[in-house]
């Protein structure tokens, strides 16, 4: 579904349920992290794209004004109904609607108020694939609070807003990129974070014999949360062991020197995160040059430390990446790894753009053999990030829609 056909399936919902046209609708996309995992909240890099999946945000004013804010979403039945006269709090753990209400909150907590309104949510992220879905959503909710408010927020601040909605409303003690990503999303482009400066660089990535395919492993695991945490807490422990601000400044004799100090779990979960930094900096190297051989075997790399010293893999991820690597560079595969915070969820694979059709047969056939379970696969281009769709608000009445913001290879 292109982005154009998702915002008029969102406007029919809207006027189905509200039964008048949106005045404003927003949009922000997924991501799909090429590389750089576990390292945005030890202040190193990340190399994502934003992904031709959207969650798409309408709204009016109500009708008649209750000083409430309604979402209807098609993740469920029923809206959820935000009280603009009452100090917002989270509502029950696992509610999506945490996501939109922490981005409410933010906005309030900065004296923007946005009124009341009415809103439909609808998107082609898919939800809890390690694609950020929850980012997608949140940035999209900014994106159209902005636009209500007529007070664009600098990108990094809005970022961090995103980020705050979802330690405080989601209780997801995530990092950075996610929400940075869909904020600023670029076509034909990768982003390098640096996650401590938080300074971004777009790396173009337009050759056309080469293209980003997602897989899918359509399993989900309820360990995300708690194993997350606990990784984060394992990196703060690390970097007070080697008497360093955040493991982007501990280096790989720093870490051999104080193997003695450190339990043995500590020690590979450091090895995974000083190595991914290095490994991320030296993929942006390789796709600015066209390297891909290179920047394909920095990507199983990834996958093993991510799979051995980071323990973020599982046994369906890892029957992707094998299968990747039997296909191998003569067969059109460059390079593949997990993506996102991982335990189930995506892996990434750069593939030979005229082999596409082959390794998604080969890859969808053996990951069957292997696990009984079929997979869902996809090519996605580097997409445009969030964007302002339709705003009617007092700054403007335009249609700002990128027309090649499209899915090129639906699933
Ligand atoms: C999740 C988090 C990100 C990042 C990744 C792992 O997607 O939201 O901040 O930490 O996991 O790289």
């Amino acid at each position: 579904m292109t982005l154009k056909e998702l915002a008029g399936h969102t406007v029919q919902r809207f006027v189905h349920v509200y039964g008048r046209q949106p005045r404003w609708i927003a949009a922000a996309p997924g991501r799909v992290n090429i590389i750089g995992e576990h390292t945005d909240y030890n202040g190193g890099f990340v190399l994502p794209m934003a992904i031709e999946r959207y969650t798409v945000i309408a709204a009016d004013r109500p009708v008649r004004d209750k000083n409430q804010i309604q979402f209807d979403s098609t993740f469920c039945n029923k809206p959820a109904t935000l009280d603009l006269a009452r100090p917002l709090k989270p509502f029950p753990k696992g509610s999506w609607v945490n996501y939109p209400a922490g981005v409410v909150a933010g906005f309030l907590a900065r004296g923007l108020n946005p009124g009341s309104f009415d809103a439909v949510i609808h998107s082609t992220v898919p939800l809890g694939a390690g694609l950020s879905s929850s980012a997608a959503l949140e940035v999209a909710t900014a994106t159209l609070l902005e636009t209500i408010t007529d007070r664009k927020l600098d990108p990094v601040e809005k970022a961090l807003l995103c980020q705050k909605a979802e330690h405080d409303y989601a209780g997801m003690p995530c990092g950075i990129m996610d929400q940075f990503m869909s904020i600023m999303g670029r076509e034909n482009h990768v982003l390098l974070l640096d996650c401590r400066s938080l300074k971004p660089e777009l790396v173009p990535m337009t050759d056309p014999s080469v293209a980003v395919l997602i897989v899918n492993t359509n399993v989900k695991h309820e360990l995300t949360y708690s194993e997350y945490s606990t990784r984060r807490k394992q990196c703060e422990t690390a970097a007070k062991i080697l008497g360093v601000p955040s493991l982007r400044d501990a280096t790989p004799d720093a870490l051999k020197f104080a193997k003695g100090k450190m339990d043995k779990v500590i020690f590979r979960r450091t090895r995974h995160v000083i190595s991914e930094i290095e490994r991320t900096v030296h993929a942006a190297e390789g796709i600015r040059a066209s390297n891909w051989p290179a920047v394909g075997q920095l990507m199983y790399a990834s996958h093993h430390s991510l799979r051995d010293d980071y323990e973020v893999s599982c046994k369906e991820l890892d029957a992707v990446v094998e299968i990747a690597e039997s296909i191998g560079l003569k067969g059109g595969m460059i390079g593949c790894r997990m993506t996102g915070a991982g335990f189930a969820g995506c892996a990434v694979a750069l593939v030979k753009t005229d082999a596409i059709d082959a390794i998604s047969k080969k890859l969808a056939a053996d990951y069957r053999k292997k696990t009984g379970i079929e997979a869902i696969i996809f090519v996605s281009r580097p997409a445009a990030g969030a964007m302002v769709i339709k705003s009617n608000g007092p700054s403007s009445s335009s249609v700002r829609m990128s027309s090649s913001a499209r899915l090129s290879v639906p699933a």
